[in-house]
């Protein structure tokens, strides 16, 4: 039998295993780049990067052929409704599975800049001056000068993105008492029955999108060899 809270409430399952291993991969790797890039463990950074990337790449195939709480084309909301929804914010109970119209598009803004971090990487560095990304060598000294620069700031921009993700995080937990980490952690959330459950997908989906995505990193990772 379903076990119900006094706020009417039931646990549901939210989060699929596949979104919170990419998402959990991500809070560890981001500490790892950061110091092996202060530390000139540059053999370290690339094979992290590469692992981000692979990450990066399999959680957007994901959101296309993924459990329904991945998809994009389920927690992407037009301007309007993001606007109600954060007006009407304070007023809020768990009613929501899976990403809010504003949580939506903060995790698109994550992923877009995790990619083109990890992909600014792969072309990065000086030949004369330490060490190079694996296509270093596809591109002019000066697109590669550029995507260094914005290797550089663009880590900036993911960590001050990080940061208001947790204010966010910690204004649900404490505002508006909804334990999203723990949802993250578990895959289940109390919810209300209407919000109903996640549709999972067969597990061989994921076998083959971490197939993919494993491949295309790890044939980056080995300056993109012709086939
Ligand atoms: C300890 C640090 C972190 C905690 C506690 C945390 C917690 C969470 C939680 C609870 C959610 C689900 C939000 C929701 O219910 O809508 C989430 C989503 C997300 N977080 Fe974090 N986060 C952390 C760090 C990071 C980092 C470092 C990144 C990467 C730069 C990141 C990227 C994302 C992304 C992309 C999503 C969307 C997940 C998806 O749809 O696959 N988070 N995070």
């Amino acid at each position: 039998m379903t076990q119900t809270n006094e706020a009417g409430l039931t646990p549901a399952k939210v989060w699929d295993l596949p979104v919170r291993i990419c998402h959990w991969g991500f809070v560890v790797l981001l500490p790892i780049l950061w110091w092996t890039a202060e530390n000139t463990e540059m053999r370290w950074h690339m094979r992290a990067g590469t692992l981000l990337l692979a990450l990066v790449l399999f959680r957007i195939l994901w959101g296309f052929v993924g459990s329904s709480t991945a998809r994009f084309g389920r927690f992407l909301k037009g301007p309007v409704t993001v606007a109600n929804y954060l007006r009407r914010l304070r007023s809020k109970t768990a009613s929501v599975l899976g990403h809010n119209p504003a949580g939506g598009w903060s995790a698109v803004i994550l992923l877009t800049l995790l990619l083109a971090q990890t992909t600014s990487g792969l072309f990065a560095g000086d030949p004369y001056d330490g060490a190079t990304g694996p296509l270093n060598d596809k591109v002019g000294a000066m697109r590669a000068g550029d995507l260094t620069d914005w290797h550089e700031l663009g880590f900036d921009i993911i960590l001050a993105l990080v940061a208001l993700h947790l204010v966010a995080i910690a204004f649900y937990r404490f505002a508006l008492k909804e334990k999203l980490v723990s949802a993250m952690v578990t895959g289940k959330r109390a919810a209300a029955p209407e919000s109903g459950e996640m549709a999972p997908v067969p597990a061989a989906r994921a076998v083959i999108c971490a197939l993919i995505a494993g491949g295309i990193a790890l044939w980056a990772y080995n300056g993109a060899p012709p086939f």
